[in-house]
């Protein structure tokens, strides 16, 4: 299944998947602020936005993880940079599990490889059946103080409710249940050969402290940043440290890794 997206800018393809239970637009910062670095790209994931959800039952984070690998060569544009923001950071690994060949590089955005642990099954089902009765927006109310900081300008707060909003409460009820039955890739650190970034935001209010330093102490060379007054959406709430990050640690994949990772296109 291709994917809809949004993009901009040219050359090397920076593919970015968003976390739940939210859409594309959580990378408008990043849609202006790298374009002049990489063309863009920004996919809905299956069932919002631009993207339609097939007729089944339910996905799982693989199937994910396939409908980018099908964009990814829709556009001919592997190896590309990809990025993934929780949800999308478990997307992603499961990507570059099974397509190694199609990434040149990895942003790990406030995620892990870690498997839900047992006591989060239970959870995980009640948000899926208020997601599916009531809509992704009843969702927010517990949600919403974990992915931003108490500082986030209400500009900020606004736009994640918007998505909140947009996405449709089926869409979320089998994202949830996608990420309770996702299988655990943390064998798969170790095996990870490609230039990696692991960013987290210095308020992350979800994930459990040290997950992510952790994480990038089992990746070869991976490196590790803090985003400040920021929290789970680190990209949305602090956009410019964010972006520099990237820029950061892209200009250097580009000098380590170019010969090797970046196969010059007509
Ligand atoms: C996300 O931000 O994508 C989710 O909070 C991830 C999760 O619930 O595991």
């Amino acid at each position: 299944m291709k994917l809809g997206y949004d993009e901009s800018g040219s050359g090397p393809v920076l593919l970015l998947a968003h976390g739940f239970p939210v859409d594309r637009n959580i990378w408008a910062g990043q849609l202006t602020g790298l374009s002049s670095l990489r063309r863009v790209i920004a996919p809905d994931l299956r069932g919002r936005g631009k993207s339609p959800a097939p007729s089944q039952d339910g996905w799982s984070i693989q199937d994910h993880a396939d409908d980018l690998v099908e964009t990814i060569e829709a556009l001919d544009a592997g190896p590309v940079d990809l990025a993934g923001l929780s949800m999308g950071g478990y997307v992603a690994f499961a990507l570059v599990r099974q397509r190694p060949d199609l990434v040149r590089s990895l942003i790990l955005v406030s995620t892990r490889a870690l498997q839900d642990p047992p006591e989060y099954q239970t959870g995980r089902k009640m948000t899926a059946e208020r997601a599916e009765r009531y809509g992704t927006r009843a969702l927010a109310e517990s949600m919403i103080d974990k992915l931003l900081t108490p500082r986030a300008p209400e500009a900020v707060r606004q736009q994640v409710l918007a998505m909140f909003d947009a996405v449709p409460g089926t869409t979320s009820a089998r994202d949830s249940l996608a990420m309770r039955d996702r299988a655990d890739l943390t064998s798969l650190l170790g095996s990870i050969t490609v230039p990696t970034l692991v960013v987290e935001g210095a308020e992350e209010a979800l994930l459990p402290a040290g997950s992510s330093s952790a994480m990038a102490a089992a990746i070869s060379g991976a490196q590790m940043v803090c985003i400040p007054k920021a929290g789970h959406f680190a990209p949305i709430e602090n956009p410019e440290a964010f972006n520099q990050a990237v820029e950061e640690f892209l200009n250097r994949v580009l000098r380590t890794s170019e010969e090797k990772h970046w196969p010059r296109r007509e």
